[in-house]
């Protein structure tokens, strides 16, 4: 799978660098050009020249070494790479890099790369433990950074425990069948929905329901990794933007039907996991509604059931809802999935404190209009989009 790709391989400063000489070793063995760029402190425990030798290529370090007045060498080898792997990543470059600091050639070329990053991390149990470095692998992760777990065992610094960079031959193994996965949805169109919408009574109120979006953004990253073009419509959250999805930030029901209803055409998979609110105020006041004695009612109006419209209108999409059910799931989530001509409908119990809206953790059961009834149980919700979109991705397949 390495064979012809351009690979930049990113060295920080730890004790590891020396299974790096042998990552370049193995990545060159198996037809990859590989360019590699060191940090200064990764120079202190192997020379450029070891690289360089085993790569056969110029190695890169100093962003303001200019060589070729043609060419801007960040930029260039940022667009040359097809694959970025970082290996050892120090606490201190996962921190810069989550910090969004370009201080080096390498954290430099790294904000301009378009192509997926690998990051194998390698320091002390107690430092990989840390929360500041956890939070900043949090929030390259939600970036879509992929991490390459360190291994278990004796570290340089004698302690044992989770820290050690992974093996060469098993970095470049998950890094195969990871791009392989990228293949299975590539040329799809997948629109997702996802997050709550906002009905507006007055400029300081509103209508809406406690979705995080947290399982949507989840479904569209896993999208985004098998290959697909992803189209986002958001109704208001807090979450950043996966990175690769085409985003829509919408706020109304009504805004959201809008806008779902102009891509739906040109879609090859639809799901629907918004929590998309039923009704409305009929009316939404300009100014403040201010309080009076006794009881208020708000006139309310149903908004319309997009699911319901995709379905009455389907033509070749495979189209999946979700079922947000208190009880009798499985009875209601089988009856969406015939009433909305859905291929495939998500039961989420939403009843249960510990999985669900807001939560990180979700256990759904996933019911196909071909008959397949799987129940996944309760993991992240990362976990929970991955194995959902492979049930997916098998039956569309079959089609
Ligand atoms: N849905 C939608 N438009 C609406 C309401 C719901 O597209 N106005 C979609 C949701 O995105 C979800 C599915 O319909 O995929 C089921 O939503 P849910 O809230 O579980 O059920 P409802 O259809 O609203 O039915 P009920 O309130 O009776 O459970």
């Amino acid at each position: 799978m390495l064979n012809g790709k351009n690979i930049v391989l990113g060295v920080s400063g730890g004790i590891a660098v020396y299974k790096a000489v042998a990552l370049t070793s193995k990545l060159t063995q198996a037809g990859a050009n590989v360019k590699v760029v060191m940090t200064k402190h990764a120079a202190e425990f192997v020379t450029p020249l070891t690289f360089q030798a085993i790569s056969r290529n110029e190695v890169y370090m100093d962003t303001f070494k200019e060589k070729d007045p043609k060419k801007i060498a960040h930029i260039d080898l940022a667009d040359w790479a097809d694959v970025f792997i970082l290996a050892p990543a120090t606490a201190h470059l996962i921190g810069r890099m989550a910090n969004g600091l370009a201080d080096d050639m390498l954290t430099t070329v790294l904000l301009a790369t378009k192509a997926p990053v690998y990051i194998a991390p390698a320091m002390n149990v107690h430092m990989y433990d840390h929360p500041a470095v956890q939070q900043n692998m949090n929030i390259l992760d939600q970036w879509g950074y992929k991490f390459i777990e360190p291994g278990e065992g004796y570290l340089a610094c004698g302690y044992i425990g989770k820290g050690r960079l992974e093996e060469p031959e098993k970095i470049i193994t998950l890094i195969e069948s990871d791009l392989q996965q990228k293949k299975k949805w590539c040329g799809k169109k997948v629109l997702i929905s996802a997050g709550p919408t906002r009905e507006q009574v007055d400029p300081v109120r509103f209508f809406s329901n406690f979705s995080s979006g947290k399982m949507g953004y989840a479904l569209a990253e896993k999208a985004v990794e098998l290959g697909a073009e992803v189209h986002l419509v958001s109704g208001p959250t807090s979450l950043p933007t996966p990175r690769g999805v085409i985003a829509y930030d919408v706020t109304t029901a009504e805004e959201m039907f809008e806008q779902i209803v102009n891509l739906y055409a040109e879609m090859d998979i639809v799901i629907k996991s918004a929590a998309v609110a039923d009704y409305r105020p009929v009316q939404t006041f300009d100014h403040k509604m201010k309080k009076k004695d006794g009881p208020l009612t708000i006139k309310i109006e149903r908004t319309k059931d997009i699911l319901q419209y995709l379905g009455d209108t389907k033509a070749h999409q495979f189209l999946v809802g979700f079922a947000a059910e208190t009880q009798d799931i499985l009875y209601y989530g089988k009856e969406k999935l015939t009433k909305k001509n859905l291929d495939a409908v998500v039961i989420n119990d939403i009843g249960r404190k510990d999985i669900g809206f807001n939560s990180e953790q979700n256990e759904v059961v996933y019911l196909s209009k071909k008959g397949s009834e799987k129940r996944l149980k309760r993991m992240n919700k990362k976990q929970v989009a991955k194995q959902l979109l492979e049930l997916m991705d098998s039956e569309v397949r079959k089609d």
